[in-house]
């Protein structure tokens, strides 16, 4: 067996900013309330003729001139999203093509706010079984094109972004993956989804009219949920592996609310200024959060070499995950 490393990291945030105070002359709603009960202040919005695969191409990008590597050396490239440019083809084949990856395959990975996760996950098992040198993982999402902007619960909480990361085995003295922790609980499935749009319930003029094809949930089951799994799915990883948050360098929650994070956090017992949140400018961009909040880490100086790190998200499914990380950047 190799061992996986993440060795770059690019991201990409459209320009246009949408305030709390944009979204007041919207709907009913008030930055304090956003601010106090998200956490949120702005977020980034693409514009109309900007899709998922241009958002994830810039990333890509970055993340390879980071490396000072070419496209076409990368083996696979896998896209996390739950906004795809269309159904099919897959958003990978449309960034492989975009990229110039003559020799990748690849796929997408739908799994919510988790995708991010659960692809770290499989881009590393793919890296520790030898056969791929160079995966490029990416979580993109432009969540403003199924976001309902009449309905103030959900149209204060999401944004747009992506962001890269390139995975290829460690060298000696380095450890990189470590563990992951990641289910799956179907049973919620219907607290967060958006209902049209599939062979369920394709489009047609009444889902329209019902705004069907829009993000629909159970704000306070989901946040219930998240806070627990979160917690939980963290404390049992570290459990296995014979840690403690003390040992903890970094904390990387996907970011949906803030007080999510910091609930999850003051249950696990780790201190604050080892958890990352940076939802107050990007809100919750989806696949997209982890690698941003990992950029912002990095930016600050709260992620160093060496450092272990622990990503964890829930996400609409429902999905859970928590991965243990060495990181070697
Ligand atoms: N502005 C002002 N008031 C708002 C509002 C807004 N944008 N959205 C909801 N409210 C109101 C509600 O209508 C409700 O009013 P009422 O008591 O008169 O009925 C009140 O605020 C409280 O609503 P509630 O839903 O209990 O608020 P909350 O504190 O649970 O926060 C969410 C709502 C959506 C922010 C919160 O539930 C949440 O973040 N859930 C998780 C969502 C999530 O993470 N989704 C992605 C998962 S990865």
């Amino acid at each position: 067996m190799f061992k996986a490393k993440i060795s770059a990291l690019g991201c990409y945030t459209p320009p246009g900013v949408l305030t709390n105070q944009d979204l007041e002359k919207m709907v009913d709603t008030n930055n304090q309330w956003i601010v106090e009960r998200t956490g949120i202040v702005e977020r980034h919005i693409a514009p109309p003729e900007m899709a998922t695969s241009d958002m994830a191409v810039e990333a890509a990008r970055a993340a390879l001139d980071q490396r000072g590597i070419d496209a076409s050396e990368l083996d696979a490239i896998i896209v996390c999203t739950v906004t795809p440019d269309m159904l099919f083809p897959a958003t990978a084949c449309l960034v492989q093509d975009r990229l110039g990856a003559k020799r990748a395959w690849g796929f997408d990975l739908v799994a919510a706010c988790s995708g991010f996760i659960y692809g770290l996950t499989t881009a590393a098992h793919l890296v520790s079984m030898g056969s791929h040198k160079k995966v490029l993982l990416i979580g993109a999402d432009t969540m403003s094109r199924i976001i309902d902007y009449t309905d103030r619960s959900t149209c204060i909480l999401f944004g747009d972004g992506a962001g890269a990361v390139l995975i290829e085995p460690t060298v000696e003295g380095e450890t990189g993956f470590i563990d992951f922790h990641n289910l799956v609980d179907g049973s919620g499935g219907d607290y967060l989804k958006q209902p049209a749009g599939g062979s369920r319930m394709p489009a047609t003029q009444e889902t329209v009219e019902k705004r069907l094809h829009f993000v629909k949930q159970d704000g306070a089951q989901v946040f219930k949920y998240a806070t627990r799994k979160m917690f939980e799915s963290c404390r049992d990883l570290l459990a296995r592996n014979n840690l403690t948050v003390a040992d903890v360098g970094a904390f990387i929650p996907h970011q949906a609310n803030r007080r999510i994070i910091t609930a999850a956090a003051e249950r696990l017992g780790i201190s604050c200024d080892k958890v990352i949140i940076d939802i107050d400018r990007y809100g919750n961009t989806t696949a997209a959060t982890i690698p941003l909040a990992t950029r912002d880490a990095l930016l600050c100086g709260k992620l160093k070499k060496g450092d272990l790190v622990v990503f964890a998200a829930v996400g609409a499914g429902y999905t859970v995950g928590a991965n243990l990380w060495r990181w070697e950047m």
